[in-house]
Formats: C-alpha cells, sequence, structure tokens
C-alpha cells in the first residue's frame, strides 16, 4: 500500500556542517513529488534521511520528524532495515550488481531481507518486477546473461526491478535519468507514471520539463549563499509551480534565469 510521508522541522548535518535546515512537506501517497534546485542545496541529502540512508555516513544525523502514514521513521523503535525495504532507492547512475546475472540482482534486495525463497516464487518475482519495470519483453530470453551486459536505460529499468521486487511502498529515486538518452529517458517516464498508481514516488531532477512531465507537487530547494544550509522554498502543486510560483527565486530558478 502506498504510503504518504509528513516531514516536520527537519535538520540535516554532516558532523557539525548543517546541509539542511527547517523543512517541513507533506508528501502524498500515489503522487509523484519532484524535488528541484541547484547542485549543493540538499536535494540528495533530503532524499537520504526519507530511506534512513543519510545516518549510514560517519558523523551523520537528523533532527525533527519523518512519519510515513503517522509512524515516525526515527523512532527507537523502527528497525532501519525494514525501513530501507519499505522506501526503496533508485540512484543516478545504474548500479546492477556486476558479476550477477540479470535473475539474481531482481532478487538481490529479496535475498538480503528474508529467508532463502523457493524456486518458482523467486521466478513470479522476476517476471512480477521485470514486468513492473517495463523491461520483461527485453530480457525475458536471457534472465541468466549478466546485468551489466545491458544498455545504460535497460540497466536504469533493471534496477527499478530490483527496488519493486521488495513491494517497498514509497520509490525514491535521485535523478534516475541524468545518464540516459531521450529514448531511455522518456522509457523510465512512462513507467514513473505506471508505478504511481501503487507507489509513492519521489524523484529528484535537474531537468524542469522532467519535473513538469512527471510529478503532481514539486518542492523548490535553494541555499542562501554557498557554506550556508540548503532550505524548502515553496512545495506546491507542479501545475503552479511552474505557472504562477509564490517565490521569486522559484521563478528564477524555474525560468532558468540561476543555478
Ligand atoms: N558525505 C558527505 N559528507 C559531508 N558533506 C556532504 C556529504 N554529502 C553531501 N555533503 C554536502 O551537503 C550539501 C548538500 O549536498 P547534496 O549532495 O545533498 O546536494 P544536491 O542538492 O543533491 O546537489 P546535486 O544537484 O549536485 O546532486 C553540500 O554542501 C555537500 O557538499
Ligand atoms: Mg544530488
Amino acid at each position: 500500500m502506498a504510503k504518504s510521508i509528513d516531514v516536520s522541522d527537519v535538520n540535516i548535518y554532516y558532523g557539525d556542517f548543517k546541509a539542511v535546515e527547517g523543512v517541513n512537506m507533506t508528501i502524498r501517497a500515489r503522487a509523484v513529488t519532484a524535488f528541484i534546485g541547484p547542485s549543493g542545496c540538499g536535494k540528495s541529502t533530503f532524499l537520504r534521511t526519507l530511506n534512513r540512508m543519510h545516518e549510514v555516513i560517519p558523523g551523520a544525523r537528523v533532527e525533527g520528524k519523518i512519519a510515513v502514514s503517522g509512524q515516525d521513521l526515527y523512532d527507537s523503535a523502527v528497525d532501519p532495515v525494514e525501513v530501507r525495504r519499505m522506501v526503496g532507492m533508485v540512484f543516478q547512475r545504474p548500479n546492477p550488481f556486476p558479476t550477477m546475472s540479470i535473475y539474481d540482482n531482481v532478487l538481490a534486495g529479496n535475498r538480503l531481507n528474508s529467508r532463502k525463497l523457493k524456486r518458482p516464487d523467486a521466478d513470479d518475482i522476476v517476471e512480477r518486477s521485470l514486468r513492473g519495470a517495463n523491461l520483461w519483453n527485453e530480457v525475458k530470453d536471457r534472465l541468466n546473461k549478466p546485468g551489466m551486459g545491458l544498455s545504460g536505460g535497460q540497466q536504469q529499468r533493471l534496477c527499478i526491478a530490483r527496488a519493486i521486487a521488495v513491494e517497498p511502498q514509497i520509490l525514491l529515486m535521485d535523478e534516475p535519468c541524468s545518464a540516459l538518452d531521450p529514448i531511455s529517458t522518456a522509457a523510465i517516464e512512462d513507467l514513473i507514471h505506471d508505478l504511481k498508481d501503487r507507489y509513492t514516488i519521489v524523484i529528484v531532477t535537474h531537468n524542469m520539463q522532467q519535473a513538469a512531465r512527471v510529478s503532481d507537487d514539486t518542492g523548490f530547494f535553494n541555499l542562501k549563499a554557498a557554506g550556508q544550509p540548503g532550505h524548502l522554498v515553496e512545495f506546491n502543486p507542479t501545475k503552479k509551480m511552474f505557472t504562477n510560483p509564490d517565490n521569486e527565486s522559484t521563478e528564477a530558478y524555474i525560468s532558468g534565469r540561476f543555478g
């Protein structure tokens, strides 16, 4: 089941450095939320706090509250491994496991998370996930070939298949198309559109057209100056953000006058 995320007064640190400050937002279930903003304003940092990946960096910490359907992700009773299963992540560069087959790449997360899978169950998960990632037809005859043998766009869809194989409720994507050609980018955007019926999706992108095409809501992050923490300037429905933003700096960024 897709879930909403409520973020209240979040500050994010790397040691003494405050990278992100004072974020409040509600990320809606079964919708796509895009984060935009200039390099270094903390988009990736903030995204990683949504599945507790930030805290694996030595000295890194988070203040404030991030609740998924009411449950505080940072509550001491919550297991971070379970959080990362519920909140999947796809990175900028496709990162299939190089020595693993396509088949085993899809199951890599399941094998980390659970006991041994029975073969028919494993086959089902592989097919369902590859179909979900719109890759099945291209790879069904070569499931035992290495994942690294796929094109960049196929590798990225393989990584999406791997992320959805564990049946997450939320999918985080950090610039998932930045290494892809326009055709693969269009395939991923179509896929994002299909997936939002079932998942809550958050995507970081530097491509304004992409944010406008794929997202329902958009958050614009910015920095007051180099070395200052990033902050959320504006969070609004994408249509409004791209036609009539509340903030002048949002308008300037979207229209390409800075950033
Ligand atoms: N592992 C880290 N240790 C220390 N500082 C970091 C670390 N990762 C990021 N930072 C700093 O945190 C700030 C925000 O970085 P972040 O990568 O979140 O920005 P971003 O908005 O994703 O940028 P880009 O658009 O270039 O990907 C930057 O000042 C960056 O140098
Ligand atoms: Mg980034």
